[in-house]
C-alpha cells in the first residue's frame, strides 16, 4: 500500500468488477480516490490498473490518483472532509455490514456513504433513516456493466440533496455522455481520454430510494427487452429454420433502424460467436437455463402491489422461471401434441421477418409503457416528483436499455409538458400512437405465426393483449364484478349511477331486487 502524503476526494469501498471500474473511471477524471477491499489482491489490482493504463495510453508522466488502503481507518483518515464514500458491494447484509464497520472506524455525521448496488429501494429508504445520526446514507443505482463503470455508466442518484449538491461534480464528470442534439451516445473507451463533452447521464431522481425504484424499473423493462430479442431469435431459427449467422445479420440490419439498442448489438454479437471447444455456435452450446438476481421480480411483484399493469415484465420473470425447469421440459416434450410444422417458403420467411420487425417494435413501446407507467404510479403513491423526460434522457446512454428509441420517449415527455398535459401512458403519445397504429396488423400477424407454429412468445404476445386492453373503452371486468356479487356480496358500481356509488343484487331472493348500499 502506498503513503498517504495528500488527502483524496473519494473513497472506493469493494473493489469487485464495478467498484474497479468506477474507480478507474473517477480517476480518469482527474479525481484522486482512496480504495478499499477486504480482498487486499483486489486493491493491489486496481492500483496495478491504473498503472498500467498509463502505460497502454502513453501518460506515464500523469501522477497516479488511487491509493489503496489496508482497512477502513486508514482510508477515513485519507480523506478530505467531510467524506465521500461510494459503496460497490452486493445488496442486502454486505451493505450494513460496511456501514456498521464504517461507525466504528469513525465516520462522522456530514460524511456521504453512496450505496452504487442494486439494493431494493426500501431498504434504502429504511438506511437512510437508519444512518442518520451517524452519517448521510445517499444511493446511486448504477447501470451500465463493468464497460458502462469504466467509461460511462447511467447513474440514478437520490437521497439528501445537500448531498447531491456535494457528489454532482464529480458524478457529472463520470457518467456516459449524450450529444445533445441527436440524442445519441458519446462513446470513447480510452484510458486516460474520458468523453468530457455532451450531456452527462445523470441526474438528482428524488427522496430516498427513488433512484432505486427507478433502477428497479429500469431492469424490469431490461428483462422485458432481452426476451423480446429471444422470442425473436426463437421463432426464426425454430419457425423459419434460419442459421444463428443470418438471424445475427438480420439482427445488425435491425440495429441501423428503429430498433436500434444496444441489447440487440450485444444479441447479434452473441450469436456470431463460435464455441472455443466445439467450433458450434456457441448460442447452442449455453444451457438454457436463464439465472436473474431479483430486480425483475421486485418490478414485477411492486406493479402487482400498486395495481398497475405490467404483464410483459412479468412475463419476463416467469419466462426465465420456465426456463430453468429444464427436466420438466425435456419430459413434457416427449408427451405434449404441438401443431405440425410446414416449411415455410423463402417468401414466407420473408414477409414474416417484415411482421417481426414491425411486432418487436410495437411490444417495444408497449413494454416502456408499461415501465414508465409503473413509475408514474409509484411516484403518486409515494409522493415522488419523478421528471420522466430527464429519466428517459440519462437512459440513452451508458445502461443496458440504452437505444435511439429513448429520444423518442424524452421528446415525448417534453412535448408532454410544454403542451401542459401529463403523459399517463406513452400509448399516447402522438409519436407511438402514430407508430403502433401503423405496425399493429403485423403485430397480430408475428403472433398468430408464432402461436400457429406452437413457438412461445410471452412477452411479444402479452404486450399487443397490454395494446388490446388499452384500447378497448369496455372490458368484460362487468361479468367479473357481476360474479364478484353473485357468490361474494362485494358489490358493484353502475354505469349509470355517480362513481362510487355501491349495489347488490339479491341474487339467493326469487325477486332478486336491487340494493343500494
Ligand atoms: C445494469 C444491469 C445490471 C445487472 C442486473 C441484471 O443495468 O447494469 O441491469 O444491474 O446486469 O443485475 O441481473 P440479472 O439478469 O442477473 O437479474
Amino acid at each position: 500500500m502506498q503513503n498517504h502524503t495528500k488527502l483524496h476526494d473519494i473513497g472506493v469501498i469493494g473493489l469487485g468488477v464495478m467498484g474497479k471500474n468506477l474507480a478507474l473511471n473517477i480517476a480518469d477524471n482527474q479525481y484522486s480516490v482512496a480504495a478499499f477491499d477486504l480482498d487486499s489482491d483486489k486493491v493491489q489490482g486496481v492500483v496495478q490498473q491504473e498503472k498500467s493504463d498509463r502505460i497502454t495510453s502513453k501518460q506515464t508522466q500523469v501522477p497516479l490518483r488511487i491509493n489503496g488502503c489496508n482497512n477502513l481507518s486508514e482510508m477515513l483518515s485519507s480523506l478530505e472532509k467531510p467524506r465521500i464514500l461510494v459503496l460497490s458491494v452486493p445488496a442486502g447484509a454486505p451493505v450494513d455490514g460496511v456501514c456498521k464497520a464504517l461507525i466504528d472506524a469513525g465516520i462522522e455525521s456530514d460524511d456521504i456513504v453512496i450505496d452504487t448496488g442494486n439494493s431494493l429501494w426500501t431498504d434504502t429508504v429504511e438506511r437512510e433513516a437508519r444512518y442518520s445520526k451517524q452519517f448521510i446514507f445517499f444511493s446511486c443505482a448504477v447501470s451500465g456493466g463493468e464497460m458502462g463503470a469504466r467509461f460511462g455508466p447511467s447513474l440514478m442518484p437520490s437521497g439528501d440533496i445537500k448531498a447531491w449538491d456535494r457528489i454532482k461534480p464529480i458524478w457529472e464528470a463520470i457518467a456516459a455522455k449524450v450529444d445533445a442534439e441527436t440524442g445519441l451516445p458519446i462513446e470513447r473507451q480510452e484510458p486516460g481520454n474520458p468523453v468530457t463533452e455532451g450531456e452527462p447521464c445523470t441526474t438528482y431522481i428524488g427522496p430516498a430510494g427513488s433512484g432505486h425504484y427507478v433502477k428497479m424499473v429500469h431492469n424490469g423493462i431490461e428483462y422485458a427487452d432481452m426476451q423480446l430479442i429471444c422470442e425473436a431469435y426463437q421463432l426464426l431459427s425454430d419457425g423459419f429454420a434460419m442459421t444463428t449467422t443470418e438471424i445475427a445479420d438480420l439482427f445488425n440490419k435491425w440495429n441501423q433502424g428503429s430498433l436500434n439498442s444496444y441489447l440487440m448489438e450485444i444479441s447479434a454479437e452473441v450469436l456470431r460467436q463460435a464455441d472455443p471447444i466445439s467450433g458450434k455456435p456457441l448460442v447452442s452450446m449455453i444451457l438454457d437455463k436463464a439465472g436473474q438476481k431479483g430486480t425483475g421480480l421486485w418490478t414485477a411483484v411492486s406493479s402487482l402491489q400498486i395495481g398497475c399493469p405490467a404483464p410483459t415484465i412479468a412475463e419476463a420473470v416467469y419466462a426465465r422461471a420456465i426456463s430453468t425447469q429444464k427436466d420438466q421440459r425435456f419430459k413434457l416434450s416427449q408427451l405434449l401434441k404441438g401443431p405440425e410444422a410446414a416449411k415455410p417458403t423463402a417468401e414466407e420467411r420473408d414477409s414474416f421477418i417484415a411482421q417481426l420487425e414491425n411486432a418487436l417494435y410495437c411490444a417495444k413501446i408497449a413494454c416502456y409503457a408499461q415501465g414508465f407507467q409503473l413509475m408514474a404510479m409509484a411516484a403518486k403513491d409515494k409522493g415522488w416528483n419523478l421528471d420522466f423526460a430527464e429519466i428517459a434522457k440519462i437512459w440513452r446512454a451508458g445502461c443496458i436499455i440504452r437505444a435511439r428509441f429513448l429520444q423518442s420517449i424524452t421528446q415525448a415527455y417534453q412535448a408532454a409538458a410544454i403542451d401542459g398535459i401529463e403523459l399517463d401512458n406513452l400509448l399516447m403519445a402522438d409519436a407511438f400512437c402514430i407508430a403502433l397504429s401503423e405496425k399493429q396488423l403485423d403485430w397480430r400477424k408475428a403472433v398468430s405465426a408464432a402461436v400457429m407454429k406452437g413457438i412461445p412468445v410471452p412477452c411479444i404476445s402479452s404486450a399487443l393483449a397490454y395494446y388490446d386492453s388499452y384500447r378497448c373503452e369496455t372490458l368484460p371486468a362487468s361479468l367479473l364484478q357481476g360474479q364478484r356479487d353473485f357468490f361474494g356480496a362485494h358489490t358493484f358500481e353502475r354505469t349509470d349511477k355517480p362513481a362510487g356509488e355501491k349495489y347488490h343484487l339479491n341474487w339467493s331472493h326469487a325477486d332478486r331486487d336491487l340494493i343500494k348500499v
